[in-house]
């Protein structure tokens, strides 16, 4: 358990930078090469632990998947095409979008197969999985309440079925669209809006798959059971990883900061919305489309007041893992920041919602924290200048990152234990904290 200790902020910056590529895009092009007939071809890859996890699980059920400097060959052995023995485990790490989304394509395993994964995955929510998929047919053994581990069986009996996903997670909703693709029949899926990477990802593929887009909620409708050639593909950036250079540009004094080829879908660009809200100006430079998802470079530049908000709930799915790092925003803005209906925070790799607030008033911020919501007492002129130590957060990458930035930004003595923790999700964090200027 290494910590990192940061004293001191960071210095004015003017530089252009790329991230690690979005993991999203990366688990899911790994899932649906595996599905495909022939050779595939991911650029830009992420080699983050919860990529390596996909990559390690899917070899495991018989995939081969060779991993070069710039490209992974994935052999797509065809719908329903894996090949293993009896009695294999499958560990997912900390990755709960590779964990949830295996399960909708071991819709048919003919063998039990256990699903384990690290001590923040295994404490989370599975019985959101097991109940859709259940009602297509097929069957769990619950080894730890409705966490992990767990056993699936499949059967060869499936039928399709209509499923309301009413919590706007694109999880369950991808983890229902793969297993439809392996059923015969039509899947109607009823989901309250959420990132739509896996519609994307099937409509540029040309496959049976339709989305009726309505206010709240999406219909896709998916008809299963048509194979699928091999393709090329390309990942860009991850977004969730802009949302901390993002903030601590704004946050930081006089700096310029330009980070290209990131992922500008829509469904994931909540926080930009919020932020610029807020009186941020962060531009989109150079859109382009590839692979059916938008594309751009983010310009960013240090700005001195922020106002507060009152963040409207229909933002939330899609800025759900960039709340930690608009809280610290909020912290610095002038006036109450609201937010609302957010008890999926809790669900994730630790209860963000309650960490949050700890830490943020460790940092001297008044923060009122309510059933799902929190309100943000911002201070303008907030500067630390004590030792804040973060340990115990189940080595969330995201409040690892978030208080990273925050000591940055806002100065103090930090020391933030479990220094590794970053590399489930963006393993290049410091390396271009430190080609942006900062020492460590
Ligand atoms: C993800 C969906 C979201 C998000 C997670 C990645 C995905 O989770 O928080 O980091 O790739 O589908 P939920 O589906 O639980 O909202």
């Amino acid at each position: 358990m290494v910590s990192i200790v940061i004293k001191k902020k960071i210095k004015d910056f003017d530089k252009v930078i790329n991230l690690d590529s979005d993991k999203s895009l990366s688990i899911r092009s790994l899932l649906i090469s595996s599905q495909s007939y022939g050779l595939c071809r991911i650029k830009n890859l992420s080699r983050s632990g919860d990529i390596l996890s996909t990559i390690d699980g899917l070899k495991r059920l018989g995939i081969k998947i060779k991993l070069t400097k710039n490209i992974c060959y994935v052999y797509g052995n065809g719908l329903n095409g894996f090949n293993y023995k009896k009695n294999i485990s499958i560990n997912a790490g900390n990755s709960g979008t590779f964990a949830r989304l295996i399960l909708g394509l071991l819709v048919h395993t003919p063998y039990e197969i256990k699903i384990i994964g690290d001590r923040s995955l295994s404490k989370r929510d599975f019985l959101r999985i097991m109940t859709p998929l259940e009602k297509f047919g097929v069957n769990f053994n619950k080894l730890n309440k409705n966490g992990l581990p767990l056993k699936i069986i499949g059967s060869e009996y499936l039928r399709p079925i209509i499923y309301n996903e009413k919590k706007g997670s694109a999880q369950c909703k991808s983890s229902v669209i793969l297993a439809a693709l392996n059923i015969p029949g039509k899947t109607i899926i009823i989901a309250k809006k959420s990132r739509d990477h896996t519609e994307l990802f099937l409509k540029y593929l040309k496959l049976r798959i339709k989305v009726i887009k309505k206010n709240k909620f999406d219909i896709i409708e998916i008809i299963g059971e048509k194979q699928f050639k091999s393709f090329d593909y390309e990942v860009p950036g991850d977004i969730s990883s802009s949302a901390f250079f993002v903030v601590l540009t704004l946050l930081s004094k006089n700096s310029k900061l330009k980070i290209k080829n990131v992922n500008i879908n829509p469904s994931r660009t909540g926080f930009i919305t919020i932020i610029n809200k807020m009186g941020g100006k962060v531009k989109f430079l150079n859109k382009r489309k590839v692979h059916g998802e938008s594309i751009a470079d983010i310009l960013v530049k240090s700005q001195k007041r922020f106002k507060s908000i009152d963040c409207p709930v229909k933002l939330n799915s899609n800025a759900i893992d960039e709340f930690l790092i608009i809280f610290l925003l909020a912290s610095k803005a002038s006036g109450i920041s609201k937010f609302k209906k957010l008890e999926e925070l809790d669900k994730k790799e630790s209860p963000r919602l309650q960490l949050a607030s700890k830490i943020l008033k460790k940092m001297g911020v008044k923060v009122i924290l309510g059933k799902g919501s929190i309100k943000i007492f911002g201070n303008p002129n907030l500067n630390i200048n004590k030792k804040i130590l973060i340990k115990n957060y189940r080595k969330d990458h995201r409040i690892f990152m978030t208080s990273v930035i925050a000591a940055l930004c806002l100065g103090g003595k930090w020391v933030i234990e479990d220094m590794d923790s970053h590399e489930s999700s963006f393993p290049s964090f410091l390396k271009i904290l430190r080609n942006i200027g900062y020492k460590f």
